[in-house]
């Protein structure tokens, strides 16, 4: 919407019919929103009615009477260690999730981060190699790639996708490079067929950190079942979650075979100790979790996907705040979260913190998501005066390693990304969705009721 134009003057453009002359710059006429802006001209901060009083959104982590009873009945079996039990809850659920996913097989261990760390050992990446992916993640993502003491090379990401930049991911490639680790941030798919492309030419391994992305898709496959490896994270505030939990899924079956090795100790499935491992194991208790949601986990992501769409379509053509963009054959996500970018542009200087304040008192608390993109986090440093860094890398390339910290395109995003938890609240009705549209809209058009206030 241009500056000169009110939202009154467009919406009667529209039905005047002007809408062909109006781009797809222009707010979408919302008659909820518009019949409640102009009820509720005061922002609930100082005083007027909250468009959303007290609003509850259903509960995450997610809790039925059917997870409480698989997990009683594990209790009382006694048998909480998958090695005590064939065929038991972990056995289980990794064939139903490969399945679900459609890949080969499924590994999984007590964290995403686990498992993570698990694939890059067992595809044998370790001192003196790289591996490119972004700071734009949970640190499990860098941990896993650290803790095999390999050198996680940072590549900048697209200011509205938020996903790897796939040209700066090829720029950063050197004869030391192994492997790209690609994010699915927001659980929402990369632009995967670049980031395969570029590995295929240059001899790479792909391990998709589809933490976030269950049961994700991109171009018809399910996000984590495309690279070598994929890797989720069933963290308490994942779409499938059971506190701490990890799944790593393949096609490959040596590499599957490699994983469940690796993590469990260095010790194969005949009881052999062939290598080094961490002992990364999920438990039964977990896995009797998991298994108790698995299959209403599948309707919960249609029921997310109905929203997003919906809210998509809400948002369409509003560019004072623009949800995350999703690449072709990547809209049906897992929408873990629910995100915009923040266009100071058409804010008439009002801040994303006023306007975060600002949403929270009319009933729906929205967030930052990553304050500092994980390039400005002290580790970075840390490795520059580790011993066993100093000894596997030359001083040129740790040099560099730094000098290509400079990451705008992350900077930009921590600076102005707006976010829903995603999980509970996507699971509600229409009139919570309506709700959400509304609180944000009543803030943009009465926006300059926030000037001067002090955050
Ligand atoms: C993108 C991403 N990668 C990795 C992880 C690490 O997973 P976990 O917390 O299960 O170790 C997370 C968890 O938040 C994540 O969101």
């Amino acid at each position: 919407m241009s500056k000169n134009m009110t939202r009154r003057a467009f919406i009667t453009a529209l039905s005047t019919g002007a809408a062909a002359a109006a781009t797809a710059n222009v707010v979408r006429p919302i008659e909820s929103v518009t019949a409640l802006a102009s009820k509720h001209k005061k922002l609930a901060l100082f005083g007027g009615t909250p468009v959303a009083p007290d609003k509850q959104w259903p509960k995450w982590p997610y809790v039925d009477e059917k997870i409480v009873a698989k997990v009683a009945d594990t209790v009382r079996t006694g048998k909480w260690c998958r090695k005590d039990v064939k065929g038991g809850n972990v056995d289980t659920f990794e064939q139903a999730y490969a399945e679900l996913l459609g890949a080969r097989g499924c590994v999984c261990t007590g964290s995403g981060t686990q498992a993570l760390h698990t694939v890059v050992e067992a595809l044998g990446i370790g001192p003196g190699d790289e591996v490119i992916t972004s700071p734009y993640t949970d640190m499990g993502t860098i941990a896993s790639i650290l803790s095999a003491r390999a050198l996680p090379v940072l590549a900048d990401i697209d200011k509205y996708s938020f996903q790897i930049d796939p040209e700066d991911v090829e720029r950063k490639i050197t004869r030391h490079t192994k492997a790209i680790m690609p994010i699915h941030i927001m659980g929402q798919a990369c632009e995967l067929d670049k980031i395969l492309d570029i590995a295929r030419r240059h001899n790479l391994k792909v391990i998709e950190d589809a933490c976030q992305a269950h049961l994700a898709e991109y171009r018809g496959q399910k996000c984590g079942t495309i690279g070598d490896a994929g890797c989720f994270s069933f963290q308490s505030s994942k779409v499938l979650a059971c506190g701490e939990g990890g799944g790593i899924v393949s096609n490959n079956p040596k590499l599957l075979e490699d994983c469940y090795t690796v993590q469990n100790h260095g010790t194969d499935r005949l009881g052999r100790s062939v290598t080094i491992g961490p002992k990364y194991r999920m438990n039964e208790l977990e896995a009797a979790i998991l298994l108790g949601h698995l299959e209403l986990a599948l309707e919960q992501n249609e029921k997310r996907n109905e929203n997003a769409r919906y809210l998509y379509k809400k948002f369409e053509g509003f560019e004072p705040l623009v949800p995350q963009k999703l690449y072709e054959g990547g809209e049906h996500g897992s929408f873990y979260l629910y995100t915009w970018s923040f266009r100071d542009e058409h804010w008439d200087g009002i801040s994303r913190e006023a306007f975060l304040k600002a949403v929270a008192a009319e009933g729906i608390k929205l967030s930052p998501y990553i304050k500092n993109g994980l390039h400005k986090e002290p580790w970075t440093d840390n490795i520059l005066g580790r011993r066993e860094y100093r000894a596997m890398y030359t001083p040129a390339r740790l040099e560099q390693f730094k000098d290509e910290l400079y990451l705008p395109g992350v900077d930009w995003v921590c600076d102005h990304m707006v976010m829903l938890w995603a999980g509970g609240p996507l699971l509600a009705g229409k009139k919570d969705m309506d709700d959400l549209v509304n609180a944000i809209m009543k803030v943009y058009e009465n926006r300059e009721q926030l000037r001067g206030l002090e955050i």
